[in-house]
This record gives C-alpha cells, sequence and structure tokens, in this order.
C-alpha cells in the first residue's frame, strides 16, 4: 500500500521515533511504500514530497523535532485548499494518510476524512491536552526539563532569598504545569483552568516567608490567566498576531507576575521563561517507547481499514477511537489532580485549598 505522511502543529519530542515505528513496520511487515509531504499541510498544498523509506528513517528515534518538517499552515483558510490536498494525494497515488499532530492538524484530517480520503491520526501536543487520549508523547519529556529547570532555579533562589518564576509551556491546559510544579516542589502552581489573584499568590508567598522561609518558586502556565475576578481572566500576550488556526501567541505572564509579587511583598523577585527548550531535544525513553507505539498502532490501523480514526492511549493500552471524539473538546487538569497539588502546597489561612 502507499501511504503518505506529515507532522503538523508545533513540533514535539518523539515525531521522528512515530515516523520511524509506521516506516519500519509499515516495510517490513506489510511491503508498504511511503512518501512524507513536508512542513505539514503546505507540503501536500504546494506537492513538496520528500522520500520516506528505511533508509530515511535510520538513526532517528533519538532526535528531536521531525525530520519532515512541520508548519502551521491551515488549508481551510486557502481558496480550495482542502481540494487541493486531495488532489495531491491522488497525483502521489497515496491511498491512506497518516497525519500526525494536534487538534488543528487533526481538525483538517478530519476535514479530509468527510470528504472521503482515507485517514489516520496520530496525536500530537506537548501541551498534552487532546481529548480521547491519556498521555500523547513529547509530555513526559517536556515535564522533565520543565523540572529540572526548576530543580536548578531553586538553588539559585535560595541562594539569593528570592522568589523564582517559571513560565512553562499550556495554552488552555496546565498539565505540564501542575506536573513539573509537583515533581519540582513548587510553592505555588498557576495553571489556565482556575484563573488566579495575584494578591492571593503574595499573600501564600508572605505566609510561608512568615513560617522562617526565605525563597519561594512558582511555576506558571503561560495561559494562566491573571485575574482578581475569575470570570474575567485573560492570558497574557507576547502580539497580537495569530497564527493560520487563530491563536495567538502567549508568553510573558512570568515578567508581569513577578513584578506583581514584588511590587506586593518587598521580596526580590525573577522571571524564567522556558519557553521552546521544553519542545528541543531528545525525547525521554518514556516518549521514545510511547512514540514507537503510537507509530505502530496507526500502521496497523491503516491495514484494519480503521480511517478516520486516531491512535490513542487508554490506561496502558493503544487503542482506536474517531477523531472527532479527540477534537470534541480540550482536556483540561482534571480535579483529581489538581487535588494532588492542593493537598501539598500552602494556602493562606482561612481561604480554600487550591493550586495557587
Ligand atoms: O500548542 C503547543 C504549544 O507548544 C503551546 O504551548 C505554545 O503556546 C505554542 O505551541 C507555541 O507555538 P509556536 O512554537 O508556534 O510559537
Amino acid at each position: 500500500m502507499k501511504v503518505g505522511t506529515l507532522t503538523g502543529g508545533g513540533d514535539c519530542p518523539g515525531l521522528n521515533a512515530v515516523l520511524r515505528a509506521i516506516v519500519r513496520k509499515g516495510s517490513f511487515h506489510y511491503g508498504d511504500t511511503f512518501v512524507g509531504f513536508v512542513e505539514g499541510w503546505r507540503g501536500l498544498l504546494e506537492n513538496q514530497t520528500m522520500v520516506l523509506d528505511l533508509a530515511a528513517v535510520a538513526g532517528i528515534l533519538p532526535r528531536g523535532g521531525t525530520i519532515l518538517r512541520t508548519s502551521r499552515t491551515n488549508p481551510s483558510k486557502r481558496p480550495d485548499g482542502v481540494e487541493t490536498c486531495i488532489s495531491v494525494l491522488q497525483k502521489n497515488a497515496v491511498e491512506v494518510l497518516i497525519a500526525i499532530g494536534g487538534d488543528d492538524t487533526l481538525s483538517v484530517t478530519q476535514k479530509l476524512h468527510e470528504k472521503g480520503v482515507k485517514v489516520v491520526g496520530v496525536p500530537k501536543t506537548i501541551d498534552n491536552d487532546l481529548s480521547g487520549t491519556d498521555y500523547c508523547f513529547g509530555f513526559d519529556t517536556a515535564v522533565n526539563i520543565a523540572t529540572e529547570a526548576i530543580d536548578r532555579v531553586h538553588t539559585t533562589a535560595e541562594a539569593h532569598n528570592r522568589v523564582m518564576v517559571v513560565e512553562v509551556m499550556g495554552r488552555d491546559a496546565g498539565w505540564i504545569a501542575i506536573h513539573s510544579g509537583i515533581a519540582g516542589g513548587a510553592d505555588v502552581i498557576l495553571i489556565p483552568e482556575l484563573p488566579f489573584d495575584v494578591d492571593r499568590v503574595a499573600e501564600t508567598i508572605r505566609q510561608r516567608h512568615n513560617r522562617g522561609r526565605y525563597f519561594s518558586i512558582v511555576v506558571v502556565a503561560e495561559g494562566a490567566k491573571f485575574s482578581a475576578d475569575p470570570q474575567h481572566g485573560a492570558p497574557v500576550l507576547q502580539d497580537l498576531g495569530q497564527d493560520e488556526f487563530g491563536h495567538a501567541r502567549l508568553g510573558g505572564v512570568a515578567n508581569i507576575l513577578a513584578r506583581e509579587i514584588e511590587r506586593r511583598t518587598g521580596f526580590e523577585t525573577r522571571a524564567v521563561v522556558l519557553g521552546h527548550i521544553q519542545r528541543g531535544g531528545s525525547p525521554s525513553a518514556f516518549d521514545r517507547v510511547l512514540a514507537t507505539r503510537y507509530g505502530l498502532a496507526a500502521i496497523d490501523m491503516v491495514h484494519r481499514g480503521e480511517f478516520g480514526c486516531m491512535a490513542a492511549l487508554r490506561g496502558n493500552k493503544l487503542v482506536s477511537i474517531p477523531l472527532r471524539e479527540a477534537l470534541s473538546r480540550n482536556r483540561t487538569v482534571d480535579q483529581e489532580m489538581i487535588d494532588v497539588a492542593a493537598g501539598i502546597l500552602e494556602t493562606p489561612a482561612g481561604r480554600d485549598p487550591g493550586v495557587g
């Protein structure tokens, strides 16, 4: 069978491991041939392809990024974009397309499916916020990098009697913040799901310092909403531009928060923005295995004819679910995880426990 594949949206450690698994099992077990479309949907719109054979995937397991490269191109924003994708697939004699991406990439995949194209999806998001699957590859690596950064920030905070605010990724969901915050022993964790009151953050830190501690660590997700009024919080934007899927560039909440904490408490405060360091570099061993499992699941789904579906991790099993189920909503941090964080965090007297 001739199988096309592409990687779309923000990159993620483990993408190459998925490609490698697809090509190896497809070649060795099913006799498939592959074509890679480069830079996400742009490759399909412009018929930009690359050879994807056993030689192309040799040695890529530990490499970050994606050999197919990626973009945030949205075919639906181009005149006849979806139709162009279909005709380029036909021109390349592609029988099935495996699209590896987050909700944006998979929403285009679903559109192709609705037009009769045979598609299979592989979920990819560093933010871990795709519903239908418990974990995406890349998330474990990001949490490990963020945790190591928090550990390092800890020692310098302690040496200088400072408050350190560490900003991690997480547009709509605070999975990286809550996992790395717990693993790194943060004193305050702020996530997009729970808009925060900066007075309350300052009070928490003041209370901690009143009982003899002289430094504090705050972990904040980039999408955390700054508001005394939880109904009207808004994330901090880097600029007003939007990508082709309508997302603004987030970033900078840590700098504002650091200034406001210092102003309210008088404690010297610094901000660290981890940004793309969390997305770059080699995947963890866990992610290499998980990404390999996702790749194998995808090529098996192709041969079982499970089109319009996405590989998903449920418990410790790789299963196949309809794409539309994964796209129905964002998977935000659940109450169980919030309770774990709240259980170990100090909260000001008389307040309800809660992250932040
Ligand atoms: O969607 C994943 C993500 O890593 C977000 O956490 C972040 O806001 C965004 O991508 C950054 O995108 P870009 O790399 O295009 O700036």
